[in-house]
């Protein structure tokens, strides 16, 4: 599996209810390396891009305005094979659905205020960290206890 760069985004409940700290931390008890963080709050015609899939349904309107509502975190996970595990750490879309252990289904009931965004593809993240990071604002740093989040002695993480 390729190491892989993911972004995620802390949705405005999640910054606004406190648990901006909890979410990171579950990221970095796994063992993914933060290589990006950025608060801000969403203009309109970059939630626009960014939810450009969903143009037409019914939730969208809703979907764009909440994502505009309040300042975000945005933030860039790296890992091997990090895009799906931060989608499984994530659970299911709706709140009232995803499973427990999972970050929708610990931290919040609500479907439309479900915490937290990831990438779903390589071309999503790679589209994604575009749109939300410029040049040299995801960073490429060797953390100190890399060599016991991976078994590196192949030569290649496992
Ligand atoms: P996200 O893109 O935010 O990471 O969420 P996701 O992949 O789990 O879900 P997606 O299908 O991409 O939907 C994007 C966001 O739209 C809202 N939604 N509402 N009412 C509905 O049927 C409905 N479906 C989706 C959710 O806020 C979801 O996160
Ligand atoms: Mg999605």
């Amino acid at each position: 599996m390729a190491m892989e760069t993911t972004l995620i985004i802390l949705k405005p409940d999640a910054v606004q209810r406190g648990l901006m700290g909890a979410i990171i931390s579950r990221f970095e008890a796994k063992g993914l390396q933060i290589c990006g963080a950025k608060m801000m709050q969403i203009p309109m015609s970059l939630a626009e891009q960014h939810y450009s899939d969903h143009k037409g349904k019914p939730f969208y309107d809703g979907l764009v305005g909440f994502m505009t509502s309040s300042p975000v975190l945005v933030l860039a996970i790296r890992g091997v094979g990090a895009i799906a595990i931060c989608r499984s750490m994530m659970g299911a879309t709706f709140g009232s659905k995803a499973d427990a252990g999972t970050i929708r289904g610990d931290f919040g009931v609500s479907n439309s205020f479900n915490l937290i965004h990831g990438s779903d593809s390589p071309e999503a993240a790679e589209k994604e960290l575009g749109l939300f990071f410029n040049d040299g604002e995801v960073l490429d740093w060797s953390r100190a206890n890399e060599c016991w989040v991976y078994d590196l002695s192949g030569g290649d993480p496992e």
